[in-house]
C-alpha cells in the first residue's frame, strides 16, 4: 500500500494501461512527481487519472510539464484556446473521430510525443477508449514479416481526414478546418521505429495515415499494410478504458495507437485534447 502522498501505479492489463492514483493533477507538480508520471508512461504506454477536477489552464498546466504543445493542423480549437481540440459528440450526431486504430498526427514531420484527452461529459455507458501496445505488436511478428519492414519506410498522409470536409462536419460536432484540405500534410516515416527513450523497437504504421510503402503504390502496399493493422490490434495486446466525469487518459503517441468506441448513439460526450510535440521517428 503507497503512502498517501506517494503516486501509486496500477496496471490494468497485462499488455499496457495503468491507473495512477496519489496525484492531484489540477495542481503545480514537484519535480519528482513529474518524473514519476512521466516513467509510468513509458512503462504503460497509456496513464489513466481519475477524478480530476481541471480547468482548460490547470489541463494546460499539466500537459506543458511534458513537453511543449502543439496545435492541431486540421481540427478547430476551443475558443480563446489555440491548443485545446474540443473531441464533442452530440446527442444528434452519428459520427465520431478516431473511430479506427490509429496514432494521432505521424502525417506530420514530427508526430507528436503524446495526447492528454481529459473527460468533461460521459454518457453512463458506451464511449470507452481503446489503446493498444505497439512494442507487443512488433515483437510479436513473424520474422520473415520482421524483415520484410525493417528498414523500409512508409509515406503517412491526412489525406483520409481531410476528403469530404463539408460531409464529415454535417454530421459531427468535432469540426474539422474549412480549409482543411487545401494543404496537405504528410510526411516518411520508418515502418519500425526506435523509441527515442526506452530504445524499444514498434510498429509504426496505422489504418488512416499510413498511405504506402515506399517504393510501391497504395494498391501494392494495402495487402502487408492491412496484415499489420490486423495483427496490431490483436486483444492481448491492449487494455480498454472506460471513462468516467473528470478522467484523464496521457498516451505516449510513439509506440501506441487508440481507437475511440462509437457506441453510445443519441448521447452526449465532451472531451478536451491537448498534444505534446514529438521529434522525427527515427
Ligand atoms: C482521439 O482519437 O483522440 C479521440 C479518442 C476518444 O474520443 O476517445
Amino acid at each position: 500500500m503507497a503512502h498517501r502522498s506517494e503516486i501509486d501505479i496500477r496496471p490494468l492489463t497485462g499488455a499496457c494501461g495503468a491507473e495512477v492514483f496519489g496525484v492531484d493533477i489540477s495542481r503545480p507538480l514537484e519535480e519528482k512527481q513529474v518524473s514519476a508520471i512521466r516513467q509510468a508512461l513509458l512503462d504503460h504506454n497509456v496513464i489513466f487519472f481519475r477524478e480530476q477536477t481541471l480547468s482548460p489552464e490547470q489541463h494546460l498546466n499539466f500537459a506543458q510539464c511534458f513537453g511543449e504543445l502543439v496545435a492541431n493542423p486540421v481540427y478547430t480549437h476551443v475558443e480563446g484556446y489555440p491548443y485545446i481540440m474540443p473531441v464533442i459528440k452530440e446527442p444528434h450526431d452519428k459520427y465520431v473521430i478516431g473511430d479506427t486504430w490509429h496514432s494521432d498526427m505521424t502525417y506530420m514531420e514530427e508526430p507528436p510525443l503524446g495526447s492528454l484527452l481529459y473527460g468533461r461529459e460521459i454518457p453512463d455507458y458506451g464511449g470507452d477508449t481503446l489503446f493498444s501496445n505497439m512494442y507487443l505488436a512488433y515483437e510479436h511478428l513473424p520474422e520473415p514479416l520482421k524483415e520484410m519492414i525493417e528498414g523500409r519506410r512508409a509515406y503517412h498522409s491526412d489525406r483520409y481526414l481531410t476528403a469530404r470536409v463539408q460531409e464529415r462536419n454535417a454530421g459531427r460536432s468535432t469540426r474539422l478546418k474549412e480549409d482543411a484540405q487545401q494543404k496537405e500534410n504528410g510526411a516518411l516515416h520508418p515502418m519500425v521505429r526506435v523509441h527515442e527513450e526506452t530504445g524499444r523497437k514498434c510498429l509504426y504504421v496505422n489504418f488512416p495515415f499510413t498511405w504506402q510503402i515506399e517504393g510501391l503504390s497504395r494498391e501494392e502496399s494495402l495487402p502487408l499494410l492491412t496484415q499489420l493493422y490486423e495483427h496490431a490490434a490483436r486483444p492481448e495486446f491492449t487494455c480498454r478504458f472506460r471513462w468516467r466525469n473528470g478522467s484523464l487518459a496521457f498516451w505516449d503517441n510513439r509506440c501506441s495507437m487508440h481507437y475511440a468506441c462509437n457506441d453510445y448513439q443519441g448521447k452526449r460526450r465532451e472531451m478536451h485534447r491537448i498534444t505534446i510535440a514529438g521529434s522525427r521517428p527515427r
